[in-house]
């Protein structure tokens, strides 16, 4: 452990630490303000930096915040954790951040920054894509699968999707709400999906993110928004 946390201080001495602060104004409660203080760095960096993905999510989270209220949500390849912590400070009743096992300065950020929040409904975990491990075991009975910007890379789409399957199989009405910036036309989760019966509904991004707007300094660089989709996947 105490290496851990030695490596994790040269880390964020080398690099553009800081802490973020992220407020989030509904327009539909004019006196609904969410703020968030979340530990990253400012160059877009795979698991410490909160891509546009994640600002999306967070305001998909926000504009559905009924569906939230006392159900147990799992965010995966969480990063910094910017949209499960928003559910949690939404009243969820408990939301696990995971991030991949070898990640560790990633998951000691996500415990830094629950504490931040001063939140107690969060905790974090180790959890690896496509693995049946005890810890995937141990969050089984997830409400709603949380994943912003998880759909990176190809060859992560399967495993992925392997545990959103998992998850969603014991707890058949699961579901899982991710983010996705669309990289290249040629990519399609269709295949998939049908292989592991799961159907998949896509949210038009200009309903919530027209209600819920976000004020944040040096925020990530914009990304259009037509270049983000919002998909709800389910058991079919
Ligand atoms: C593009 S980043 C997105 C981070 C965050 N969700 C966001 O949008 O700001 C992808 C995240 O997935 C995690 N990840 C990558 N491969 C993984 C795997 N095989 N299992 C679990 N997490 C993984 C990375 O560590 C990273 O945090």
């Amino acid at each position: 452990m105490i290496s851990y946390i030695l490596v994790y201080l040269i880390y964020i001495k080398m690099t553009e630490f800081h802490v973020k602060t992220y407020e989030f104004l509904d327009s539909r409660r004019s006196n609904f303000v969410l703020r968030l203080q979340i530990g990253e760095i400012l160059k877009a960096d795979y698991g410490l930096y909160t891509w546009p993905c994640a600002v999306v999510l967070a305001q998909f989270v926000i504009h559905g915040r009924d569906k939230i209220l006392n159900k147990s949500i799992v965010e995966l390849g969480a990063g910094t954790g910017l949209a499960g912590l928003v559910a949690a400070k939404c009243g969820a009743a408990l939301v696990t951040l995971t991030d991949h096992m070898d990640c560790q300065d990633g998951l000691l950020n996500l415990q830094n920054t629950i504490v931040r929040q001063g939140v107690s409904n969060a905790n974090v975990c180790g959890l690896n894509w496509g693995h049946f491990t005890s810890e995937l075991l141990n969050i089984r009975g997830a409400d709603i699968i949380l994943a912003a910007d998880c759909f990176y890379s190809s060859k992560d789409f399967e495993p992925v999707l392997v545990t959103v399957a998992n998850l969603i199989d014991a707890n058949k009405s699961a579901e899982f709400w991710c983010t996705y910036q669309i990289r290249s036309a040629e990519r399609s989760l269709d295949y998939l999906l049908e292989k592991w019966n799961l159907q998949c509904r896509l949210v038009n991004t200009d309903e919530f993110t027209s209600d819920v707007s976000v004020v944040c300094k040096q925020c990530s660089p914009d990304v259009p928004s037509h270049e983000i989709q919002l998909l709800i996947i389910t058991a079919k």
